[in-house]
């Protein structure tokens, strides 16, 4: 399925989908890398992959975010995308978009949901004296970080950790778990159960 990735920033999860995608027997193909701003660091790294790069700038339009994912689709539109891939996308999007792409956008966040939904993850878990933390890819609904949740995956805290020891291990794990997750929507193995995602094998 034609993949699009939306990032904000460095790309490290975005560069963990590419790498995964360069083999032809991953269910999706990246067809688009598309950034809110211009100074993304994780175009140059796609572009440097060959993948076609679009940005589109959110800062313009201001409150009008309906106005920024108008200019958005045309982008999408134009590559063919079929899959979303949000990697550190910090926009958060409408109801009609989101509802546009139903069950065909996905979302990285690192907690382990429902726990510490939004921003300042780490400092959260470590503020809260949680001894596991972690990573989510979930599909994207309205309710930001509230979609149901198609794979986690969950380190320890250690006596010592600051904000960046807990980041860096809980990213290993973001790198190893979102190309699992994309994969399984890319190849038609997730389903909708009473608003909860059921993973099936497709028939051979
Ligand atoms: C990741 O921790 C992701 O879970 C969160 O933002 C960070 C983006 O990092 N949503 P990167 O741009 O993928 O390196």
């Amino acid at each position: 399925r034609r993949t699009a990735i939306l990032i904000s920033g460095r790309g490290s999860n975005m560069a963990a989908l590419l790498a995964a995608a360069a083999d032809p027997s991953y269910p999706a193909e990246i067809a688009l890398v598309l950034a809110n701003r211009a100074d993304a660091a994780g175009l140059a790294r796609a572009a440097a992959a060959g993948i076609p790069t679009a940005v589109v700038e959110s800062r313009p339009f201001g409150k009008d975010r309906a106005g920024f994912e108008a200019a958005m689709s045309a982008e999408l539109d134009r590559h063919g995308v079929e899959l979303i891939a949000l990697a550190g996308f910090m926009r958060v999007l409408t109801e009609g978009f989101t509802s546009a792409w139903a069950g065909r956008m996905l979302n990285i966040h690192p907690s382990l949901l429902p726990a510490f939904p939004g921003l300042d993850t780490h400092a959260r878990a470590l503020a809260a004296g949680v001894r596991l933390h972690g990573c989510s890819v979930h599909l994207v609904t309205p309710g930001v970080d509230e979609g149901p949740i198609l794979a986690q995956a969950a380190v320890p805290i250690l006596e010592g950790d600051d904000e960046a020891a807990l980041a860096a291990r809980v990213l290993e794990q973001e790198h190893r778990l979102y190309p699992a997750a994309l994969a399984w929507v890319a190849a038609g193995k997730v389903t909708l159960q009473d608003g909860r995602a059921v993973i099936v094998a497709p028939p051979a």
